[in-house]
């Protein structure tokens, strides 16, 4: 009479594992970590073992994977594909308990061989077990002819075309003269190298693609693709592990030696493979590959043990799935399931926001994992995750933990959806997105605590204020020891400042340095100021102690105070310096040395550039919506506005201010105001005679829409106008923005004043290496004569001028037909217009 709970219990079973399996194999899209499944399977096997009456021939416990499902024409297997029976570490027993307590599962296997073999320390071939899909490779007469997935073990799916697609998979047997056998089938592992599938994912996530949930996914999901084209484009490796069929060729008595052969028909086998003597043996390799998993190139799951001799394989048999000489010995998983607490957002020293998942810990592969990351906005989106969901962590390896996938069953009711927050966590400045863009930034970047080294370094550059004596090291030690925490703190340094700085700077470089000669041996390296030292002398160094007394007599003294000196005047020397300089120190993202001379250019003074709302910046040349924008939020955020009065408050004054361009007046009027406006049917020849008849914003707006059509307007562009208008924060952006034109507009000369140069509205890429001057040298004497010197070449590039070893850029003008020039023309002009 069956146990009803028992009966129960195991249909529950078969129900989750064929669920699980039918997600696994058929849709590459795995529903559980493989741990769980695991744990579902080995409680189905102990239930049947207990109550023989339940077990049936159509148990998951009896059967392979699943299967086919139809994509693919079917095969069947000459030779059935089995699977393994698997050992895990003994639950519950601690980590220092002797081996054979630990893998008392591996300890009976070894000894039911030994048993029923009547031999001691037998001799087994060892092999990493390889984390991907396995396959079935047909030869006939030498030839690749078909190749197949396990499927249930008896059939799989004819994937062929696709594996001919693989380059590790040879088409033709290496066999030299001799007669290639009739028949030979080779079994074994198609994989995704862990460096490929990083490469992958990281192009994907930048292409805003779906990402692979890990490398065994990737390999399965690549397979089976219906086009053998997309499998192409795929990263896939093979290693062979063992054979099926085989007619008219002679095997050798051991599998070690057959996987030999295989290397010698030139099939790749995975280098780790060894031969291990008995017990000890297996978990001597066991610990050595586990100690391996992390710097192998491929994801592994375990390690393989199998009789070595062929004749003692025979004679051990099979049990229904799994043979009696072989077992899966395996690792703590990679993958394990844990609840996601909360998903919080972490800023970068670009400012760059990373939101970052709060976990109920867990361990993965001998870790506790409390945090993982989630990437960017988008794969959270792609992924649904949300707060309070089961998740899937992965650790593989050094990489950062992630979370591959949400276990949708188990998400609870009234779970929301995750939005990104508006402000940053670290110093509330908004937080933005740019168009097309993944990652989203914080806007704060003078007065966030997150960005300050990196702030602080970039201001003090030498494209930036370029203050001699600061180098990067120094820039962030200043910010790191609490000395400076916005650029403008730079100016109210004292020597004994910069002397207790640099004090803290080499104790800490040193026991850095102490710390590196210590687990150095044999390696070379850099000493406090980046000079090579051999180990051999570096071991005189290892004493943290000496090493401070070391720097320390260098510079506690003289040298400490000299070099503080001199930079507290190149500091002061800072403060006399250039507009389009002290705007490209700010470090506003998107404004690079060429934009900000031409802000400088076109709106003269700081106190313009600031107050400029985006959509007047987008109507300078050089300054897209996009860098408008970044331009003016940064200005908008109280934080760094905060800083650049600290900053002029310290001294900064700028050479070249000077009123705005009178040229202003071409770009800029109502037109330009309302066809920056997002309202649909109103374009650039409608706001022209909108404005024509107008002239001011206020006439405008105290007409109707009515008036609006009489006016030239259609009448849907002039009802989205007027429901434009009837949001109240839209209607005071543009009456602000209107101001600040008229303001601008105000200031600026009637006429152009600037006197003519010959190169005058014309726009120069210099590339390639000069004899005589430096290329930004060059770019300053030709802006002196009106030119713009630009990065990039395109379409509008008016001169290239090319030096030596000039690459892409002058291949590319000659392919638009851009005059250029060598050295000798661009001296020539020089000397001319001298
Ligand atoms: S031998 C009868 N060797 O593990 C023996 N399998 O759980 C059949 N696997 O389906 C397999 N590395 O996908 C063997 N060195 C290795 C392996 C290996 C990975 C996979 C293979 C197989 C599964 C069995």
């Amino acid at each position: 009479m069956p146990d009803p709970a028992a009966a129960a219990r195991a249909a529950k079973l078969r129900a989750r594992i064929e669920d699980a399996n039918h997600r696994y194999y058929v849709l590459d899209d795995p529903s559980i970590p493989d741990a769980e499944y695991d744990a579902l399977m080995r409680e189905l096997e102990a239930l049947e073992a207990e109550h023989p009456e339940l077990a049936s021939d159509d148990s998951p416990t009896r059967t392979v994977g699943t299967r086919p499902d139809g994509g693919f024409p079917e095969v069947r297997h000459a030779i059935p594909m089995l699977s393994l029976a698997n050992a895990f570490e003994t639950a519950g027993v601690p980590e220092d308990a002797d081996d054979r307590t630990r893998y008392a599962e591996v300890a009976d296997f070894e000894r039911r061989i030994e048993q029923r073999l009547g031999v001691s320390a037998p001799v087994f071939s060892v092999e990493p077990k390889l984390d991907g899909l396995a396959i079935s490779l047909r030869y006939e007469d030498g030839v690749f002819v078909q190749g197949a997935t396990r499927g249930d073990g008896a059939s799989g799916e004819n994937v062929t075309a696709n594996l001919r697609q693989v380059r590790a998979v040879p088409l033709k047997l290496r066999i030299g003269k001799s007669p290639p056998p009739a028949v030979l089938e080779v079994r074994g592992e198609i994989y995704m190298p862990r460096k490929a599938f990083a490469d992958w994912n990281a192009n994907a996530l930048e292409r805003n693609e779906k990402l692979l949930a890990n490398p065994r996914n990737g390999a399965a999901g690549s397979l089976r693709q219906l086009d053998p084209a997309v499998t192409r484009r795929r990263p896939l490796a093979f290693f062979a592990y063992g054979v099926g069929e085989v007619v008219g060729l002679e095997l050798p008595d051991t599998h070690s030696q057959t996987l030999q052969l295989l290397r010698g028909f030139g099939f790749p086998v995975a280098s780790e493979v060894d031969t291990a003597v008995g017990l000890d043996g297996l978990l001597a390799y066991f610990r050595r590959i586990g100690e391996l998993r992390d710097t192998l190139p491929y994801d592994i799951d375990g390690v393989v043990y199998k009789l070595d001799d062929y004749d003692q394989q025979r004679e051990m048999g099979f049990v229904s799935r799994a043979p009696r000489w072989a077992l899966a010995h395996k690792f703590p998983a990679q993958e394990q399931a844990t609840v996601l607490r909360a998903i919080e957002v972490q800023v970068g020293r670009t400012g760059a926001i990373t939101p970052v998942a709060r976990l109920e810990p867990v361990q993965v592969a001998g870790v506790t994992v409390t945090n993982a990351t989630l990437h960017n906005a988008d794969q959270i989106a792609r992924l649904d995750v949300r707060e309070g969901d089961t998740v899937i962590v992965r650790r593989a390896g050094d990489v950062i933990p992630e979370i591959v996938r949400v276990i949708e069953e188990r998400r609870t009711v009234g779970a929301a959806p995750w939005t990104m927050p508006s402000q940053c966590p670290v110093c509330g400045s908004q937080l933005v997105r740019e168009e097309g863009a993944a990652a989203w930034r914080c806007s704060g970047g003078l007065a966030c605590a997150a960005q300050r080294k990196e702030a602080a370094r970039h201001f003090a550059s030498r494209r930036a204020m370029d203050i001699e004596g600061l180098g990067d090291r120094q820039a962030e030690a200043l910010v790191e020891f609490g000395f400076v925490h916005s650029p403008a703190d730079l100016y109210a340094l004292t020597v004994e400042d910069l002397v207790r700085m640099k004090a803290a700077l080499d104790a800490a470089t040193a026991a850095d340095l102490a710390e590196a000669v210590a687990d150095s041996r044999g390696a070379l390296l850099l000493d406090p100021r980046g000079q090579a030292l051999l180990a051999d002398d570096a071991y005189e160094w290892k004493n943290a102690a000496f090493l401070r007394r070391h720097l320390a007599v260098d510079l506690s003294g003289k040298l400490a105070t000299r070099w503080a000196e001199n930079l507290v005047a190149a500091i002061a020397a800072s403060k006399a310096t250039t507009l389009p300089r002290f705007l490209f120190a700010l470090g506003i993202p998107h404004l690079g040395e060429t934009t900000a001379k031409s802000l400088a250019q076109w709106l003269g003074s700081l106190d313009f550039i600031r107050s400029t709302p985006a959509v007047l910046l987008q109507a300078l040349p050089d300054i897209g919506a996009e860098v408008g924008r970044s331009i003016a939020t940064f200005f908008e955020q109280p934080g760094n506005a905060a800083v650049v009065d600290a900053l002029l408050a310290a001294g900064i004054v700028f050479a070249d201010e000077s009123p705005p361009s009178a040229a202003l007046r071409e770009r800029l009027g109502l037109a330009h105001l309302l066809e920056a406006l997002p309202v649909d049917k109103l374009g650039g020849k409608s706001a022209e005679r909108l404005a024509d008849i107008y002239v001011t914003l206020d006439a405008l707006l105290r007409a109707n829409a009515s008036g609006w059509t009489g006016a030239g307007l259609s009448s849907a562009g002039a009802e989205n106008l007027a429901a434009y208008l009837a949001d109240v924060e839209a209607l005071a952006d543009l009456r602000a923005a209107d101001v600040a034109m008229r303001r601008l507009l105000d200031a600026a000369p009637a006429q152009a004043a600037r006197a003519q140069g010959p190169l005058d509205g014309k726009s120069v890429v210099l590339t390639g290496t000069l004899d005589s001057m430096t290329r930004d040298e060059a770019g300053e004497r030709l802006e002196a004569l009106g030119a713009r010197v630009a990065g990039s070449v395109s379409k509008k590039t008016h001169l290239v001028v090319a030096g030596e070893n000039a690459g892409s850029k002058l291949a590319k003008a000659q392919e638009l037909g851009i005059e250029t020039w060598d050295e000798a023309q661009l001296l020539a002009f020089l000397a001319k217009h001298a």
